[in-house]
C-alpha cells in the first residue's frame, strides 16, 4: 500500500481435512479474506505452497489452470451476494453451468432441483433486486452448491444479514455440506456463526493464533 508493505499472512501452516467445517475468526483486517483467497485459488501467495488433495500445488498453476480448478472443485458465497443484477434465480443459478457446457435441460433441471431445496420454488424467475437479502444469500447458496463441488468457501455469509436469517442460511449450508460430504470453510467475526463450526482459526495480524476442535461434527464419513 504505496511505500508501505502490508504482510496480510505471515507464517501460516494449516491443515484442512476433508469433510470439516471450518471457521475463520478474527477481527476485520486479520487476514481471513486473504487466507480464504489463496486457499481458493483467487489470490496468490508471494511464497509458500497451497496443497489440495495432497498433491495439487496451486501456487504453481497458471491463471488459466486456476480457474479450471475453480471452476470444477470450489464454490463460493459471499457478504454481499454477488448475484448478476439482469438475470434471475434460476438463470443465475445455470450461469456456472452454462460455462461447463451442461446441456440447457439439464441444467435447468440441476438448478429448479436446488432452488426448491434452498425454499425458493416460487421464486425462480425473480431477478436479485426482488428479493430480500436472505433470499439472495439462499439463491448464491444454491449456485454454490448446485454440482456440489468438494469444496465450499463462505467469506461473511450472514454479513449483511439479521439474526434470524442468519442462522436459517447457516442451518441450509451446514446441511447441504453434511448431504454431500463437503469441506466448508466459513469466514466470519461472528461467535454465532462460528458456533456451526468443527474447528475453529482464530486469526490476528495475519497469524493463526488459536486453532480448536469445538466438536460439532457430525459422524459423517
Ligand atoms: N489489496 C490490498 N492491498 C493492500 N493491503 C490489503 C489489500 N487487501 C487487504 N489488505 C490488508 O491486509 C490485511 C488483511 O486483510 P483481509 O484479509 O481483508 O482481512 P479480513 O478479511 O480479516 O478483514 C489488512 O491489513 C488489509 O488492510
Ligand atoms: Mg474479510
Amino acid at each position: 500500500m504505496g511505500e508501505e508493505k502490508v504482510y496480510a499472512l505471515r507464517d501460516i501452516s494449516l491443515d484442512v481435512y476433508r469433510y470439516e467445517t471450518l471457521c475463520l475468526l478474527g477481527t476485520s483486517g486479520s487476514g481471513k479474506s486473504t487466507l480464504l483467497n489463496v486457499m481458493a485459488g483467487l489470490d496468490r501467495p508471494s511464497s509458500g505452497q497451497i496443497v489440495i488433495d495432497g498433491r495439487l500445488h496451486l501456487e504453481k498453476l497458471s491463471e488459466q489452470e486456476l480457474t479450471k480448478f475453480r471452476q470444477y472443485n470450489v464454490g463460493f458465497v459471499f457478504q454481499s451476494y454477488n448475484l448478476i443484477p439482469t438475470l434471475s434465480a434460476l438463470e443465475n443459478v445455470c450461469l456456472g453451468l452454462t460455462f461447463k457446457g451442461i446441456p440447457k435441460k439439464e441444467r435447468e433441471e440441476a438448478a429448479k432441483d436446488i432452488l426448491n431445496k434452498v425454499g425458493l420454488g416460487d421464486r425462480m424467475n425473480h431477478r436479485p433486486k426482488e428479493m430480500s437479502g436472505g433470499q439472495q444469500q439462499r439463491v448464491s447458496i444454491a449456485r454454490a452448491f448446485v454440482d456440489a463441488p468438494p469444496i465450499l468457501f463462505a467469506d461473511e455469509p450472514t454479513g449483511n444479514l439479521d439474526t434470524k436469517t442468519s442462522i436459517e442460511v447457516m442451518e441450509l449450508m451446514k446441511e447441504m455440506a453434511n448431504t454431500h460430504k463437503q469441506t466448508l470453510i466459513i469466514v466470519t467475526h461472528d461467535l454465532e456463526t462460528a458456533d456451526y463450526a468443527d474447528r475453529i482459526i482464530e486469526m490476528r495480524d495475519g497469524k493463526i493464533i488459536r486453532d480448536e476442535n469445538v466438536g460439532n461434527r457430525k459422524d459423517i464419513l
